[in-house]
């Protein structure tokens, strides 16, 4: 095995971050309660005498199964589910419901929290590399856990590219960039194809320039990909993926392309209600999983182009404000001269509207040369 090179970024070492986050006194809790604390954002519990949903009043060895099986099994999913959802999934009264959401509530301290403390959970993410240095400085040191990122943009911008190479770079051990910890079970990826774009051949392509840092021969092994034909699978698929991280550990989920489904299938103004009611469901979904196990969800949106507009860039995301609320980060992605690429931050929290140039290339995304 070659010696592994140091990350090429200037991002902050999620290793660090790591060893932050364990010098709390508090008892800290995984709202994933299946998986390694190294993969869960840690919420401080109230009630050290509740530990998982069994402990919770009203809810018996058949209920506690059932809930697990419908993706309910950790005290961090029914802290956040709804009393109407928990109502029809648990075949459970109201009263009863309601009971069990708020003592799962109390016992995560769900509610308001110090500002120190949110930064504290913050310091638990990590972030995955993307193969180039320049388009993880623009992200701040890479693409972020418990965070929805969306990359928008014309065809063959490069969309696809980037969620191949993600897969793989989540891959790498921490200190390289990835999600991985020596000596630990590797986490998984899912990929949810909407177009039929998914190629495992550019995945081992990509993989080579990490070979040593990577497990090759395991690389497509640990990505499970689902190919969505309707945007009713594509809904299943992402609630499948929900539930699968509370027993499994899951780093990165795909969703490539989020809303061309959704496009073809409602058309007109009459379906547009129903569209971005559904739509609002499947984001829903996404964005609560990437929060409560601490994963990098990947959304790729396609663009329209405004024709109000006589100033600036007309193109825009379709989706509406629907999508533009669920992401936290949106990235415009614009072709440039043959291989180059443009990514600019469009929207985000934390970041600058900054832009840099990579180039998509045999081996993936790399830096301009
Ligand atoms: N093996 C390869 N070697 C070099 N470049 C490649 C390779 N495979 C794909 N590309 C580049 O990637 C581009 C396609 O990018 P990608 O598939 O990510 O586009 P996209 O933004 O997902 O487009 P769409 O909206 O059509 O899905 C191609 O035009 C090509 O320039
Ligand atoms: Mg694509």
């Amino acid at each position: 095995m070659p010696p592994r090179k140091k990350r090429a970024t200037s991002a902050k070492k999620n290793e660090m971050k790591e060893s932050e986050v364990k010098k709390t006194e508090s008892t800290s809790f995984s709202t994933n309660n299946n998986l390694s604390s190294s993969n869960s954002i840690e919420i401080k519990n109230k009630d050290s005498t509740i530990e998982s949903i069994s402990d919770l009043p009203g809810i018996g060895p058949a209920t506690a199964k059932k809930l697990t099986e419908s993706g309910f099994g950790t005290l961090g999913s029914l802290a956040t589910v709804s009393v109407g959802e928990l109502v029809s999934v648990g075949n459970l009264g109201d009263a009863t419901s309601r009971k069990i959401i708020q003592a799962a509530r109390d016992a995560l301290n769900f509610g308001f929290i110090p500002a120190d403390e949110v930064l504290e959970r913050r310091r638990n993410m990590l972030k995955i590399t993307t193969g180039s240095a320049s388009l993880d400085d623009l992200f701040g040191g890479g693409i972020e856990t418990a965070a929805v990122t969306e990359f928008y943009g014309e065809y063959r911008t490069g969309k696809t590219q980037i969620a191949h190479q993600l897969c793989v770079a989540a891959q790498l051990p921490r200190e390289l960039g990835g999600l991985n910890i020596d000596g630990e079970e590797p986490l998984k990826v899912i990929y949810i194809d909407t177009e039929g774009t998914f190629r495992p051949e550019r995945i081992l392509n990509m993989s080579k320039r990490w070979e040593g840092d990577v497990d090759v021969k395991k690389v497509l092994k640990n990505i499970m990909h689902g190919r969505a034909y309707n945007s009713d699978h594509q809904m299943v698929l992402a609630e499948k993926a929900a539930q699968d991280s509370q027993t499994q550990r899951i780093g990165l989920v795909v969703v490539d392309s989020l809303i061309a489904h959704f496009r073809a299938e409602y058309v007109g103004r009459g379906t547009l209600a129903t569209r971005q009611q559904k739509l609002n469901q499947h984001i829903h979904t996404l964005l609560k999983m990437a929060e409560v196990g601490n994963m990098a969800v990947i959304v790729t949106n396609q663009v329209h182009s405004k024709p109000d507009m006589f100033f600036g860039d007309p193109i825009a995301p379709v989706g509406g404000h629907i999508v533009a609320h669920a992401s936290q980060t949106r990235v415009y992605l614009r072709k440039s001269k043959g291989e180059r690429r443009i990514a600019r931050i469009a929207d985000s929290p934390l970041l600058p509207e900054n832009e840099t140039v990579f180039a998509i290339t045999g081996d993936g995304i790399l830096d301009v040369g």
